[in-house]
C-alpha cells in the first residue's frame, strides 16, 4: 500500500465514507503523494498516457495560430493574455511561445502567458521549461479579468467527479469506504448540485446503471468565464453530449485509471501512482458556460478543429516546400479518427465577441451539435422514436 493509501484508509476508519470526488482529489492532488503533486510530467512515452501536447509541438503551433487569429479579430489588444490551466510541465506553453517568436513576433510582443497552477511542484517545472520566455510568462492568477484566450487541454477530465448508481428506482451516491480494504458504499445523494443533475437525468435507467456526475466541471467552466473580460475559451477533452454520455449501453460509466499506458477501472489500485479520469459531460460544461454569460460558439471534434485551424498554416508551408515529415506525422496522429481526431472535442466559448467574424477553427463546426449540447431536458428513448 502506498503511504497516501494508508493515510486515506486511516481517515476512512476514523471519519467514515467520503464522496469519490474527495478521494479523487486526494489521490491526484494531495501534497502528500498525490499523483499530480509529486513526481514528473506523467504524460508521453515515459509517463502513463499520451496527450495531444505530448505528441509534439504541432498541436501547440496550430492552437497558437488560432489565438493569433483571435487577437487580430479583437483589434490586436495589448496585452493579450493567454491563460492556460492544467499546464503540466509547461510544454504546450513552450510550443505556443516558440511558434509566436518564429512566425508572429508582433503577436509575441502583445502576448502575456498566464498559467493558473495550484501545485507548487508544477509551477517549478513550468518555470524551468519556460525559462527562455521568463518575460512573457506569469503565474499570478489574481489579476483583473483579461482580454485574450483561455485554453485547457485535458483539464476537465481530471476534475474530481462523483459516482452514482441507479438502485431500486432511485439514484444513490457511491461513496468510498473502508472494510478491510477500499470499497463502495451506497448513500442517499446529499450534495445540492449533484441532486439537481440527477433530477435532470430522470429515472429511466436500468437497475445497477452506474455512472459519473461532475458538478465541479461546471464550477471550473464558471471560473474560466470569469477570467476573461473579452475573448475565447477553448476546452479540449474527451467526452460526449449528455444524451450520449448517459446512454443506456454505457451502463458502467467512464471512470478510467491509467498507469504505464495500461487502462483499468480500479481506482483503489496504486493510489497516488495512477491517473484517475472520466469522460467529460460537455452538455454540463456548455450549460454552465451559458449561465456564466458566454456564448457557445462551437463543439467540434479535434480532427475538424485542427484541420480548419491549420489551413492557413498549410498554405504558407506549401509556398515554402512541403511541411516536414515530423509535422505530417504529428498532424496525422492528432487528426486521424483512429488516433486522437474523433475521441477529442473542442468546446469553444466566446465572451463579448459575438460581433466579430467567426474563428477559422469553427469552419466545419455544426450548429446542430451546439443545439444538441444545450438541449434543455435529458432526451428519453421515446424522444428519438
Ligand atoms: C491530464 S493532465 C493534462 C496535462 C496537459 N494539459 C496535457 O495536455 O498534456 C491534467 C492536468 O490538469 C491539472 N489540473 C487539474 N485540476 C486543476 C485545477 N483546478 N487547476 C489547475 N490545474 C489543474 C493537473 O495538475 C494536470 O496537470
Amino acid at each position: 500500500m502506498t503511504p497516501l493509501a494508508r493515510k486515506l484508509a486511516r481517515q476512512l476508519c476514523d471519519s467514515g465514507p467520503m464522496p469519490f470526488s474527495s478521494f479523487m482529489a486526494a489521490a491526484l492532488y494531495s501534497a502528500e503523494g498525490g499523483y499530480y503533486a509529486s513526481g514528473g510530467s506523467r504524460t508521453g512515452r515515459a509517463g502513463d498516457f499520451f496527450t495531444s501536447v505530448s505528441v509534439g509541438p504541432v498541436f501547440g503551433q496550430i492552437v497558437a495560430g488560432e489565438c493569433c487569429e483571435a487577437w487580430e479579430r479583437m483589434g490586436r489588444p495589448t496585452p493579450f493574455t493567454l491563460i492556460e490551466v492544467g499546464a503540466n510541465d509547461g510544454q504546450f506553453a513552450l510550443d505556443v511561445l516558440r511558434w509566436a517568436r518564429e512566425e508572429r513576433p508582433d503577436f509575441l510582443a502583445a502576448l502575456r502567458y498566464q498559467i493558473d497552477e495550484p501545485l507548487e511542484e508544477a509551477v517549478a517545472r513550468q518555470r524551468k521549461t519556460l525559462a527562455e520566455f521568463a518575460e512573457q510568462v506569469t503565474h499570478d492568477a489574481l489579476g483583473a479579468a483579461a482580454q485574450g484566450c483561455y485554453f485547457a487541454n485535458e483539464l476537465l477530465d481530471a476534475i474530481p467527479f462523483r459516482r452514482v448508481r441507479f438502485v431500486g428506482g432511485a439514484w444513490k451516491e457511491l461513496l468510498v469506504g473502508w472494510d478491510e480494504g477500499f470499497g463502495w458504499v451506497e448513500r442517499e445523494p446529499e450534495d445540492g448540485a449533484l441532486r439537481r443533475r440527477l433530477a435532470w437525468l430522470g429515472d429511466d435507467f436500468a437497475e445497477g446503471y452506474t455512472t459519473e456526475v461532475a458538478p465541479a466541471v461546471a464550477s471550473q467552466v464558471r471560473i474560466a468565464a470569469d477570467r476573461l473580460r473579452q475573448g475565447y475559451v477553448f476546452f479540449a477533452d474527451y467526452g460526449y453530449a449528455a444524451a450520449d454520455y448517459y446512454a443506456a449501453h454505457r451502463s458502467s460509466g467512464t471512470l478510467r485509471c491509467y498507469r504505464a499506458h495500461r487502462a483499468h477501472e480500479d481506482p483503489f489500485d496504486a493510489i497516488g501512482e495512477t491517473d484517475l479520469t472520466a469522460h467529460v459531460d460537455f452538455s454540463l460544461a456548455a450549460s454552465a458556460a451559458v449561465q456564466a454569460g458566454c456564448e457557445v460558439l462551437g463543439w467540434v471534434d479535434q480532427a475538424r478543429f485542427l484541420t480548419a485551424a491549420a489551413a492557413g498554416m498549410l498554405r504558407r508551408m506549401e509556398g515554402q516546400g512541403s511541411p516536414g515529415s515530423a509535422w505530417q506525422r504529428q498532424f496525422q496522429m492528432l487528426t486521424h479518427p483512429a488516433h486522437l481526431g474523433q475521441k477529442f472535442h473542442f468546446l469553444v466559448l466566446g465572451k463579448g465577441v459575438s460581433a466579430l467574424p467567426a474563428l477559422p477553427s469553427l469552419r466545419f463546426a455544426r450548429p446542430a451539435a451546439v443545439a444538441e449540447l444545450l438541449a434543455d431536458r435529458f432526451p428519453r428513448p421515446s424522444d428519438a422514436d
